[in-house]
């Protein structure tokens, strides 16, 4: 048994959406949490001596490893043009019908080679990394042909096996209707072409549309899932994110994991979501983009759901950042600095059915964080700034601030 790490002397450890401990300390062991309590009793059984590594976080707070449960992490070029245009009132849709927004992108992918796309995800994943984040999900989606659908998921493999942060592999062939096809064909084409070859593949997990007026209708969407529920894919749905069309409904329906985006989702949407154990998935950074209304959590709180936040970084909405997304969860949903944290790990971790991530507790893989602010709240309080100094990933130091700092 190897004692990888002590973290002692914490201001605060945030263990799980229900529990806070004050001077506490965490031991970790054989990468997994082995003690979460008050500094005394911990370094009592695991003295800090003994460990590989012992941190002190006096005036600091420790929390669970972020789990970003929705991005499009993995792309070539950007969209910085559209940002300006954007801020000028030129909507995402009217992007769209010119042949920018995702379609551009999907471009700039289909151009770049694999290595290509493997060391822009790297950057990305890096800068991750040093926000807090251990655990990612990814969507393809800007390949829109087998070929670069495949190309796109390789690249998230070969990134997942040797970085850090871990990568949850989504396959998104149903994002946008590429140029030259019609809707209906395309549609036919994700289910009897893309979706055999990427379960050959064997890398994605979950099967994810875009469910929204002049993209993919719900039944065309419900085709694809029900396709990539029988190739062992759990469904993912962006739903009601520009315009209410029942996305939602529809990953009740198909026992999505998770229904993202929300905007225009109703208290009924929500109940469905609850009634399911579908996990919604708030994205304030894309209405923060966007220059939209925030969705209402509230609503999905009311009806009991476990909510995540999410940063869904991706070419329109460029922020790597959960920090950023806890701050706008707090200043534009009004959720508390305490459920915006829980959100952005226990409720991602539900997101990406990985339920063992998000808490600290005894037992689970030792994904955490040493934040530089004696209270969790600093985190969205001390906003546009990268609170996290230390990140340990099952039990490994892999990120740290601390010496550049000192
Ligand atoms: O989640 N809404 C669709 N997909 C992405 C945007 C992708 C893009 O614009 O490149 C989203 O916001
Ligand atoms: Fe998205």
């Amino acid at each position: 048994m190897t004692l990888d790490v002590v973290v002692r002397d914490a201001n605060e450890i945030f263990v799980g959406p229900d529990e806070l401990i004050e001077d506490g300390a965490v031991a970790v062991q054989d990468d997994a949490i082995a003690a979460v309590g008050p500094t005394a009793e911990v370094i009592r059984e695991y003295p800090p001596e003994n460990a590989a590594e012992s941190i002190d976080a006096s005036g600091r707070t420790v929390l669970p490893g972020f789990v970003d449960a929705h991005t499009h992490a993995l792309f070539a070029g950007d969209r910085s043009d559209e940002y300006a245009a954007k801020l000028r009132g030129k909507t995402y849709e009217e992007i769209m019908a010119e042949g920018g927004g995702i379609l551009s992108t999907v471009s700039a992918v289909r151009a770049a080679d694999e290595q290509q796309l493997v060391e822009n995800l790297r950057g990305h994943l890096d800068t991750m990394l040093a926000h807090g984040t251990t655990t990612v999900e990814v969507k393809s989606g800007y390949g829109l042909d087998t070929d670069s659908e495949l190309k796109m998921l390789r690249a998230l493999d070969r990134v997942d096996a040797d970085h850090p942060v871990d990568v949850v592999p989504t396959f998104m062939g149903a994002h946008a209707v590429p140029e030259g096809y019609a809707e209906a064909e395309y549609v036919d084409e994700v289910i009897t072409e893309q979706l055999p070859a990427v379960a050959d593949q064997g890398v994605a997990e979950f099967c994810d549309t875009f469910t929204e007026t002049g993209v993919f209708s719900v039944e065309q969407s419900r085709r694809v899932l029900q396709a990539g529920i029988e190739y062992g894919l759990t469904p993912k749905v962006h739903a009601e994110e520009l315009t209410h069309l029942g996305g939602t409904q529809l990953a009740a329906e198909v026992g999505a994991a998770s229904a993202d985006h929300l905007l225009h989702a109703t208290a009924e949407d929500a109940n469905a979501l609850a009634d399911a154990g579908t996990t919604p998935v708030l994205l304030p950074g894309t209405a923060f983009s966007l220059g939209a209304e925030y969705a209402d959590y509230e609503q999905f709180h009311d009806a009991g759901c476990s909510v995540a936040v999410a940063t869904d970084f991706n070419p329109n909405c460029y922020s790597q950042s959960m920090p950023m997304a806890i701050a706008l969860a707090c200043s534009g949903m009004g959720m508390t600095p305490r459920d915006a944290i829980a959100a952005a790990t226990a409720g991602g971790a539900d997101a990406v059915d990985r339920p063992s991530l998000g808490t600290l507790e005894a037992g689970t893989p030792a994904d955490l964080l040493v934040v530089d602010g004696p209270s969790h709240v600093y985190v969205p309080y001390n906003f546009g700034v990268n609170t996290v100094e230390t990140v340990v990933k099952q039990g490994a130091i892999v990120s740290d601030s601390r010496s550049e700092s000192a």
